[in-house]
């Protein structure tokens, strides 16, 4: 028998580390991981998917550190429908003080055609691998992967033999975002109320954004009956990315009239976790997304301004510090000391070291001598392009770019390898081409160039700009940031980074060396 209050509680199960960084090009570092989890632990996410445990040493050994430190969230991990992932999961996860196995296997005809199993021997599977699940642990989640698509005989059956097996939460899976509301809404209702055992078990919902209803789809499963809502931070996530976590849960808290459901999240924390996870996965957050985007909470029109001054509520539906925005972006100056950054970075979420802060104060003080004030945003995309500083064997020393009309542009790069200064001059289609060229000169590479992107950061011809970039070597993607008021300066400091993260990630044999040998998808 549930009560009243547990019948309106929806658990928040976010997969930021798992579907989220599976993306591709949105690989993490292990520090990244171990951070990103303490972030929705602390903002009281129920449920966190730190991984898939046996895609690497390197998921294994961030799972197990993440399950270790874990201190309110239940820490799952994800496995196929077979007995070496699922002892490796358990391998990782047994460590966390609350803990979930995560099992799945496709059902759907396009799906179940992969491992060319029959229905029947598909039915077999999914009763051993989830016994053997709920054997090593006693909260397991069993997933039919494409659900939405899956007959539905065969997922009334088969969701029957992962409860009577032990599955304690059962997900439906709209792997390919495919469904639409008021089918989403229906298929969790007929689920509970067909299956047997159905109204015993926990329902999930976890959707994919294709057709860009993921927020709507969750919502309505919850409305038939869904308790848990699979989600990430910003929608991070393969192709059109996952049900962003900031949208339902301020869905559920702006609309609590017609949604009169409750989750834990600390609604304050969502803007901070949000720009950390931008910075980490390389994936920008679009201006206009909701309430995350840098316009969610901007009124530009003279219309929307002048009804802003008389009441907020005439073009606001919340509040910007309900999600964490402070209401004062008071500027800091070239005569603002230590105490006045660290305590701006306080305000903003950012606990930062001794020695971090020493880096960010050095490079504060250099823009405050070109910049003449200094803002919130500036202050976030030095912390967010901070070194690291086991990855500085290249150095940019110093950058000289001739560029004009009706010719090529030509850079001389001086940069210092492993402690010794080289410079090299190189012309290209560009400043930026031409820089990137001698950085290669200087160090040559074959790493490709999958992502450039220039964002500024503050208005005027004197913002910063904050320079990502990706690289990919042999199956190791590396991402760079860098921050400057001169965009050809940041963007050869993002290269040189990237550059930098990937001879670290080559060299190591341990956490970080996150060279995946399979993928989610091989199912046997
Ligand atoms: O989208 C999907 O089907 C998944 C499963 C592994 C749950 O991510
Ligand atoms: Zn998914």
């Amino acid at each position: 028998m549930t009560t009243a209050s547990e019948q309106d509680r929806v658990l928040i199960f976010d997969t930021t580390l798992r579907d989220g960084e599976q993306s591709p090009g949105a690989t993490m570092t292990h520090d990244e991981k171990l951070e990103i989890a303490g972030l929705l632990d602390d903002m009281g996410v129920d449920i966190i998917e730190a991984g898939f445990p046996i895609a690497s040493e390197g998921d294994f050994n961030a799972v197990s550190e993440i399950a270790k430190n874990a201190k309110n969230s239940r820490i799952c991990g994800l496995a196929r429908a077979n007995f070496a992932d699922i002892d490796r999961c358990w391998e990782a996860v047994k460590h966390a003080r609350q803990n979930r196995i995560h099992t799945f296997i496709g059902t759907s005809p396009l799906h179940r055609a992969i491992p060319n199993l029959t229905m029947d021997e598909m039915a077999d599977k999914i009763h051993e691998t989830v016994s053997h699940a709920r054997n090593l642990c006693d909260n397991v989640q069993w997933s039919p992967m494409d659900a939405t698509r899956t007959e539905w005989d065969y997922l009334c059956r088969v969701v029957e033999i992962a409860i009577k097996a032990g599955a304690t939460t059962i997900n439906i899976p709209d792997t390919v975002g495919y469904t639409a509301p008021v089918e989403s809404a229906d298929l969790i209702r007929r689920l509970i109320e067909t299956v047997p055992g159905g109204d015993e078990v926990i329902f999930a919902t976890h959707c994919h954004n294709d057709l860009g209803m993921a927020t709507a789809n969750s919502l309505a499963a919850v409305d038939g009956g869904a308790r848990q809502i699979e989600c990430t931070i910003n929608g991070l996530g393969e192709r059109a990315g996952n049900t962003a976590l900031e949208e339902v849960v301020m869905a559920l808290k702006v609309r609590n009239d017609i949604m009169p459901y409750r989750t834990r999240i600390d609604t304050t924390k969502i803007m901070h976790i949000s720009r950390r996870v931008a910075a980490v996965s390389g994936f920008a957050v679009q201006f206009n997304k909701a309430i995350v985007g840098k316009n969610a909470f901007a009124h530009e029109s003279g219309i929307h301004q002048d009804g802003m001054l008389k009441n907020a509520e005439t073009f606001e539906i919340m509040r910007p510090e309900d999600v964490g925005l402070s209401g004062s972006s008071l500027p800091l100056g070239k005569h603002s000391g230590r105490a006045a950054l660290r305590d701006k970075l306080n305000q903003l979420g950012y606990e930062v070291g001794d020695n971090q802060l020493k880096d960010i104060f050095v490079r504060f003080k250099a823009l405050a001598d070109r910049k003449k004030e200094v803002f919130d945003d500036d202050i976030m995309a030095l912390v967010t392009t901070s070194t690291d500083p086991e990855s500085d064997r290249l150095q940019l020393v110093s950058l000289r770019v001739l560029c004009g009309t009706g010719g090529p542009a030509e850079a001389t790069l001086e940069m210092e390898i492993d402690g010794t200064d080289m410079t090299a001059t190189q012309s290209g289609d560009g400043p930026v081409d031409a820089t990137f060229r001698a950085v290669r000169e200087l160090h040559p590479n074959k790493a490709r160039l999958q992502l450039y992107q220039v964002h500024a950061v503050t208005e005027g011809t004197d913002a910063q700009a904050t320079v990502s970039v990706r690289l990919e070597e042999d199956g190791i993607i590396a991402t760079g940031q860098s921050a400057d008021t001169d965009t050809v300066v940041a963007s050869a400091k993002a290269y040189i980074h990237a550059l930098n993260r990937l001879l670290v990630r080559r060299e190591k044999t341990g956490p970080g060396a996150d060279v995946r040998e399979i993928s989610y998808k091989d199912v046997t």
